[in-house]
């Protein structure tokens, strides 16, 4: 019969180059199945006189044999490596970590936890801000006092460009107008990030966090405020009998205003939320004033909304007991292991924030 050599080399090379399981069932099925080439030939074997086929036979039954336990042979060796190349990506990461999730980064995914979970999206504004942005659109008027008490870090204009300077953002109130504008109204944000002034104490850094809350809508309230708060409180201090205090304040940029205080004993030097007569005032909050809504592009007319700033760093220091503000930005390693969270713990409302 001719053509068996170059048959036999042909398979086995392509059953020696098959480097998955499908690519060596396609040479099977070429050589050995229905309709493969050896087996045709098999079919040849009756139409042979009987001489014929007592010689061609045995040969072609050789072939098979020897191309099928080449394909098994391959196919144990495929088999084998698949077992050691095997990964189980269920399993769980190491604990000891080399990397720590920074106590700041750890608040803000819990804020963003609570707050995505009452349907408040995240957003974000630059950190170099235009003083329209950062002030006048927040209602604060150039002689506003306001204007002085922030510290502000202005940014250098060219010689002969008397535009305002821009500034480091000193709060993040002006996301809210970027937000008005970027989406309109109903609108439901919060913008965490990081704000600037000029100030450094035990409690005081020149870069710090805050985070925005804002809520426009037809009917939006007060009580909607006070609600939002409590709950957010309840959540992240893991509290379940958060008590709020609302005292009446001043913001250019809500009306009317209150700042927030919450409940809590510092009795042996240990602070504890939700119980004892001490009051800790934790965040500014109010009604948006409608100068606000207006510079945004929301007709005041016809929506109106609350909003609220708390500072991060704060509240991180309150939940997990760290004493020095300063701390946060030094980059000490053993600082950073020892108050670190685990980088793959991202929190999550319905397995706890900060296991
Ligand atoms: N922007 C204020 C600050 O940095 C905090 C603040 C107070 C924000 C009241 C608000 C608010 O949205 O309603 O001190």
């Amino acid at each position: 019969m001719d053509g068996i050599a170059e048959l036999r080399a042909r398979y086995l090379a392509q059953v020696a180059d098959a480097d998955s399981p499908e690519a060596l069932e396609a040479v099977r099925l070429a050589a050995l199945g229905k309709k493969g080439e050896i087996s045709a030939k098999m079919r040849e074997l009756g139409r042979m006189s009987p001489d014929e086929r007592k010689a061609a036979g045995p040969v072609l039954n050789a072939l098979k044999d020897e191309i099928d336990a080449a394909l098994r042979a391959r196919r144990a060796a495929l088999d084998a490596r698949l077992a050691q190349e095997w990964l189980d990506i269920t399993l769980p990461a190491r604990p000891r970590r080399h990397g720590t999730i920074h106590p700041v980064s750890q608040v803000m995914d819990e804020l963003t936890a609570i707050f995505a979970d009452m349907g408040f999206a995240v957003a974000e504004g630059p950190q170099v801000e235009s003083d329209w942005y950062n002030f006048d659109a927040l209602n604060i008027a150039p002689e506003h006092p306001a204007r002085q008490e922030h510290d502000t870090f202005f940014m250098h204009r060219a010689e002969g460009d008397d535009r305002p300077p821009h500034v480091l953002r000193t709060h993040t109130s002006p996301v809210q107008i970027r937000a008005m504008q970027a989406h309109g109204a109903p609108l439901r944000v919060i913008a965490p990030g990081r704000v600037y002034r000029m100030d450094m104490d035990q409690t005081h850094a020149p870069m710090f966090h805050q985070v925005e809350g804002l809520a426009i809508d037809r009917d939006i309230t007060m009580a909607q405020l006070k609600w939002t708060l409590e709950e957010f409180c309840r959540a992240f201090f893991e509290v379940d009998a958060v008590e709020l205090r609302f005292r009446a304040s001043h913001f250019p940029f809500t009306e009317p205003s209150a700042e927030v205080d919450i409940r809590c004993s510092w009795s042996g030097g240990q602070l504890r939320i939700g119980e004892g007569d001490d009051w800790m005032e934790i965040l500014g909050s109010g009604m948006v004033h409608p100068a606000v809504l207006r510079a945004g592009g929301i007709d005041p007319d016809r929506w109106q909304g609350f909003a609220f700033g708390l500072g991060i760093d704060r509240i991180a220091m309150l939940k997990y007991g760290i004493p020095d503000l300063r701390a946060f930005f030094e980059s000490d390693l053993r600082w950073l292991r020892h108050y670190g969270f685990a980088a793959l713990d991202m929190p999550d409302l319905p397995r706890g924030l900060s296991r």
